[in-house]
């Protein structure tokens, strides 16, 4: 999601198209020597061995700490704050509030200013007031100190009742969040007229919470009038303006730092209200000061992906054609407007089908606001389409891959039919299904019969993700030094995903030099090129493109100096292991630091940049995901017996990586509809039951299959962009959910159409039927 103040410094509302200086389009790679293994990450010896310094870890000399008191109420309006008996203990050095700050906050701080010490609090946790000590004890001693006259509101906290005439108001206008948004082709009433079966469905998706192993947070320090703050985010260069704005200065004059960061998840792609307060209390005290909120504070204020109520009809004919869909949903961003619905696109682009129309509400409720997570409004949707799916081949005796198969588009029906650069979606399904030994699974499941009384199953949904990368602009510089060694300039994040070890081994591709040797510089305003954040899995088909491109101008600046000096033609020249080799003349080879018109120079600098994506394509990954079921119907438990998953985003850049991301879709999948809701108490308080990691379930190592396999569909989308690569990161978490569901019904018969499927909803379920 790209932030307001984006449009203000960026577009002005108004998109032009961008021309890279240097068109670099080099030709798509054959056979690669480094990309696409399985190489172990540039930093993984600092990150497992607790070298890595994430902004959680920083230290610097003086430095104070900040703490935020949060509303304790989802409603109420702050009458006045008496800071006097924080600012008399010990070690506080400032204390700030709505009547209490600092007057810095600029013309532009926009939503900033709205979560920034409101005095109408629309959400449990907003920032009321804040402080700085000289201890973390200090600061939460003194937020103690601090009395808060409220005047509290009645609230809504569940918007399936936000929108009843008689709910408290959220807003003047009301609870809605502007006019549903609307979709539609064909005629879906004819649609549903053909079909000769037509389905119809509820589905609910709970409200699941990021929360990210380093809570979000930063250190900020004042160097006269300019600002550097480090940060635990996806992308710098997305939070310098909306603290430049918050704050009312110069993008030169604001430095934002982000190495290492302990996941996001989309979460972490805006600076937050923590950022523009660490900054008021070091300006404030004239030192630095760090802020890493609480964990409590990362389930209330800093997003979630929010909860969805999804209605489906659906209409297919005997030979398995789909005739019409029609999605009805509705969800909640919380109390400002974030993006709160789950989304259309997989209703209306992943099948083959003439007739859609989709509906779509987005709702005000008293509870934090909503942020983009790991394929926003994607997981939501995926839940209630691939169950329906599911049905409809069950209801017309088909199976369920034969079904996918039959309703497999090569073109983007939603974007007026341009076709896909590539569709491996028929791939995924066909090799999916083989490598998971589908057919012969089923067979063997109906041949046996259950065994004892536990009851097996097998499920496969299918899924794509609605971007593929995308740029420019995108910039990266590549710089080699006189010894042969290399440095990788970016602005890009690596949000955990191994970004930079990906981008080293272009590097390697391109220079023959080592990948794990090639120092890099990476997301910081100051030091760094622009790129975008690290989010939508574009990282890799946005940066590598201007990444390879950099590296090429780096070659070929030293085959023009070394064909000079060893009197050669430059195009007979190659690099391998630290030196050029020449393919007419073996005795040639020279090691780099040999290289005499290298050493003058000092060094060679490369800059790459990223041309624009295809005209008239679409660009996305697809994926499917099968998966096996044991559920105990007398317990109501599900134990996931194993999972595959299978994708195609283009190219595998790097093997183990690829791997790391389909694990961890699938993982956080399970997470996302057995185990994991945000629960708030809507009748009585309003406020939320499980901000911790003791009562908000997140799957451990024991909760997820120790076989899970990623089947790569490895086919470079050379017309996508000149890496081949499509995106990995979201494609594999959307059909999780929808897979195990299948399963279960596989196994017991019930299909459970609301997350999450705990034991005692499972066992629910199977009473509601008179059995279990
Ligand atoms: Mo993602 S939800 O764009 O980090």
């Amino acid at each position: 999601m790209r932030p307001e103040s984006d449009d203000r410094y960026y577009t002005d509302g108004v998109e032009v198209p961008i021309t890279p200086p240097a068109a670099a389009e080099p030709e798509p790679w054959g056979e690669t020597r480094v990309v696409g293994k399985p190489l172990p990450r540039v930093d993984a010896y600092e990150r497992v061995s607790g070298t890595a310094v994430y902004p959680a870890d920083m230290t610097l000399p003086r430095m104070l700490y900040g703490a935020i008191l949060g509303c304790p109420h989802p409603h109420a309006d702050v009458r006045s704050v008496d800071i006097s008996g924080a600012t008399r203990l010990p070690g506080v050095r400032a204390v700030i509030s709505a009547f209490d700050v600092p007057p810095a906050l600029g013309p532009h701080a926009g939503t900033m200013r709205d979560q920034l010490f409101p005095t109408r609090c629309r959400y449990e946790g907003a920032a009321v007031a804040a402080v700085a000590a000289e201890t973390p004890y200090q600061a939460f001693d003194a937020l103690r100190a601090i009395a808060v006259d409220y005047e509290v509101l009645p609230f809504v906290a569940d918007e399936r009742r936000a929108l009843e005439p008689d709910a408290p108001r959220i807003y003047d206008e009301g609870n809605r969040v502007g006019d549903p948004q609307r979709y539609a082709r064909g005629d879906v009433e004819r649609g549903f007229a053909e079909a000769d079966v037509v389905l119809e469905e509820d589905y609910r998706t709970e409200c699941e919470i990021h929360t990210p192993m380093e809570p979000h947070g930063c250190v900020a320090q004042w160097d006269g009038d300019s600002l550097t703050v480090w940060e635990s985010t996806q992308g710098v260069y997305n939070v310098q303006p909306q603290v430049a704005d918050a704050l009312g200065l110069p993008l030169s004059k604001v430095r934002i730092v982000g190495h290492y960061m302990g996941g996001g998840f989309g979460s972490k792609l805006q600076a937050g209200a923590y950022t523009i307060v660490a900054s008021l209390l070091a300006k404030q005290t004239a030192r630095p000061v760090k802020l890493t909120i609480t964990r409590e504070d990362s389930f209330l204020s800093v997003g979630n992906r929010p909860p969805a109520n999804m209605h489906i009809k659906a209409g297919v004919k005997r030979d398995g054609t789909l005739t019409a869909l029609e999605f009805v949903g509705s969800g909640t961003g919380g109390a400002y407007r974030s993006g709160g619905t789950p989304t259309s696109f997989l209703l209306a682009d992943l099948y083959l089908c003439p007739n859609v129309r989709t509906e779509l509400t987005d709702i005000y409720i008293n509870a934090g606001p909503a942020r983009p997570f790991r394929a926003p409004g994607h997981p939501q949707s995926s839940w209630a389409l691939e169950q329906m799916m599911d049905a409809l081949a069950r209801a017309i005796g088909m199976d369920p891959v034969e079904f996918r198969v039959r309703n497999t588009p090569t073109v983007s029906q939603m974007r007026n039919g341009i076709p896909y650069t590539t569709t491996g979606l028929r791939a995924c399904l066909e090799e999916g299904a083989k490598a998971f030994r589908w057919r012969e699974t089923r067979d063997e499941i109906t041949r046996r019969g259950s065994q004892g009384h536990l009851r097996r199953g097998i499920g496969m949904a299918a899924g794509m993700w609605s971007a593929g990368g995308g740029g420019p602009p995108s910039t990266a510089i590549v710089k080699l030094f006189a010894d042969g060694s290399v440095n990788l300039n970016m602005g890009a994040s690596d949000i955990g995903t191994g970004t930079k070890t990906v981008m080293a081994m272009i590097v390697a591709e391109e220079l023959g030099v080592p990948y794990d040797g090639v120092q890099i510089e990476h997301a910081d305003t100051s030091t760094t090129q622009w790129a975008s954040a690290s989010g939508g899995s574009k990282t890799v088909p946005t940066e590598s493109p201007a990444v390879r491109a950099a590296a090429i101008d780096v070659r070929d600046q030293l085959f023009r100096l070394a064909a000079e000096e060893l009197q050669v033609d430059p195009s007979t020249l190659s690099l391998e292991n630290g030196s050029i080799m020449c393919s007419t003349d073996p005795a040639k080879t020279t090691p780099l630091p040999r290289l005499r018109a290298l050493r003058q120079r000092r060094s060679i600098t490369g800059v790459g940049y990223r041309g624009p994506n295809p005209e008239g394509k679409a660009i996305n990954p697809f994926a499917a995901q099968f998966c096996e079921v044991e559920v105990d119907p007398s317990t109501g438990e599900v134990r996931i017996v194993r999972f595959l998953g299978t994708n195609d985003s283009g190219r595998v850049m790097n093997l183990l990586t690829y791997r790391n991301q389909v694990f961890g879709g699938i993982t956080m999948g399970i997470g996302y509809v057995m185990t994991e809701a945000r629960v708030l108490d809507v009748d009585q308080t309003g406020k939320l039951c499980n901000k911790n990691w003791h009562d908000y379930k997140l799957p451990t190592a024991l909760d997820v299959p120790a076989d899970m396999t990623c089947l790569p569909i490895d086919v470079p989308d050379t017309e996508a962009n000149t890496a081949g690569a499509k995106g990995i990161g979201e494609p594999a978490t959307i059909p999780t959910g929808g897979a195990i569901a299948n399963a279960i019904y596989d196994a017991i018969g019930v299909r459970l159409t609301d997350t999450p499927m705990t034991p005692a909803h499972v066992v629910q379920a199977l009473a509601a039927r008179g059995e279990g």
